[in-house]
């Protein structure tokens, strides 16, 4: 066999048995046995030599490239295994495992019924799916009465039922059902014609309270909402009750606290007012009691209902309220315990 033609099987072979990978095979392949190839050239040459040389050239040269066709195969085979073969890595580092946990918003109200547990309330559940009669015209706002549309817009199932748009009525099913003494906080959802938009949400959650009981005042409602303000949101908070208009309650009245981003300084989140808004309230307007049958001479009581979403956006400083309902782990992973 001509030297050359046996350095290059032999550097070949060599190249080929170390191959890694099926691209640096192929490489090779192109380098021997390509159009423009090692072994190529040697083969296009012959036409040069002597008869004699020729023949024994050919022949060796062909031989050559059989065998670098078959090795090449195989070794193909071999890289084609090898690839799928498992190999277990001992210094990769193990895989994190994480705990589920509560979403915000239950953490919140587990700690708002957990204070007014301490103040003497028990934990009750109204349905979602309310009458007419509970949602409206029990609460003291008859068919026509605007706040229906405008402050409750409500959405309408069939046969006069609907999603309820606030968690008033379970105070028309407690009293209904039971004499007072009556001291009860109910939570839970409630549904609204509303856009979903930064502020607002067409589902979302409130806390409902009311005690019923001989010589209820409105000095009792105002302390006890001083006293969950405190627990919620430190001792420092300051709050005020402000006049407004619910047809449940009379007098109503909305509760703010001393904004909790700016010490009431006014900021962006106050909108310069250095208070906000986080509850609604009053005293149990006499017609709502009479539709349960109780007495307005003998019994009074007050009544408040907060949105859990707008407490829990002010405890962790959130500022859309569609990230409680978008699920986005990075978001939900952030909340522990209060
Ligand atoms: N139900 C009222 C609302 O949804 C809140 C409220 C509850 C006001 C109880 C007064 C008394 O806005």
């Amino acid at each position: 066999m001509q030297p050359n033609l046996a350095l290059l099987k032999k550097n070949a072979l060599a190249e080929i048995v170390s191959a890694a990978s099926q691209a640096e095979l192929e490489k090779i392949k192109v380098r021997y046995l390509g159009r423009k190839g090692e072994l190529t050239a040697i083969l296009r040459s012959l036409k040069d030599l002597a008869e004699e040389e020729r023949r024994q050239t050919g022949k060796d040269a062909n031989i050559v490239k059989n065998e670098l066709l078959t090795v090449i195969d195989e070794k193909l085979k071999e890289l084609a295994v090898s690839r799928n073969t498992y190999t277990l890595d001992l210094t990769l580092p193990g895989r994190k495992r994480f705990i589920g946990t509560k979403h915000p918003l239950t953490l919140v109200v587990e700690r708002i019924t957990e204070i007014f547990i301490g103040l003497g309330f028990e934990e009750i559940l109204g349905p979602e799916i309310e009458s007419e009669w509970y949602n409206f015209e029990a609460l003291n706002i008859p068919e026509a009465h605007p706040s229906r549309g405008e402050m409750f817009g409500p959405f309408y199932l069939s046969d006069g039922w609907l999603l309820r748009s606030h968690t008033s009525p379970v105070q028309i099913r407690v009293m209904e059902k039971t004499k007072s003494p009556i001291r009860v906080i109910a939570p839970g959802r409630v549904y609204r014609r509303d856009a979903f938009d930064a502020s607002h949400s067409p589902v979302f959650h409130q806390v409902e309270g009311l005690y019923v009981d001989k010589g209820v005042s409105f000095a009792n409602l105002k302390g006890v909402l001083e006293k969950f303000c405190q627990e919620m949101f430190g001792a420092d908070i300051k709050t005020q009750l402000t006049p407004s208009y619910f047809p449940f309650t009379e007098p109503s009245a909305e509760l703010s606290i001393s904004c909790t981003n700016c010490a009431g300084e006014g900021c962006r989140v106050c909108k310069q007012t250095g208070w906000l808004e986080i509850l609604g309230c009053g005293m149990v307007h006499p017609q709502v009691l009479r539709n349960v049958g109780y007495n307005p001479d003998e019994v009074t009581g007050y009544a408040f209902g907060m949105g859990i979403e707008r407490i829990a956006m002010i405890k962790y400083k959130i500022d859309d309220i569609r990230h409680f309902f978008t699920n986005d782990l990075r978001f939900l992973r952030q909340f522990r315990e209060i």
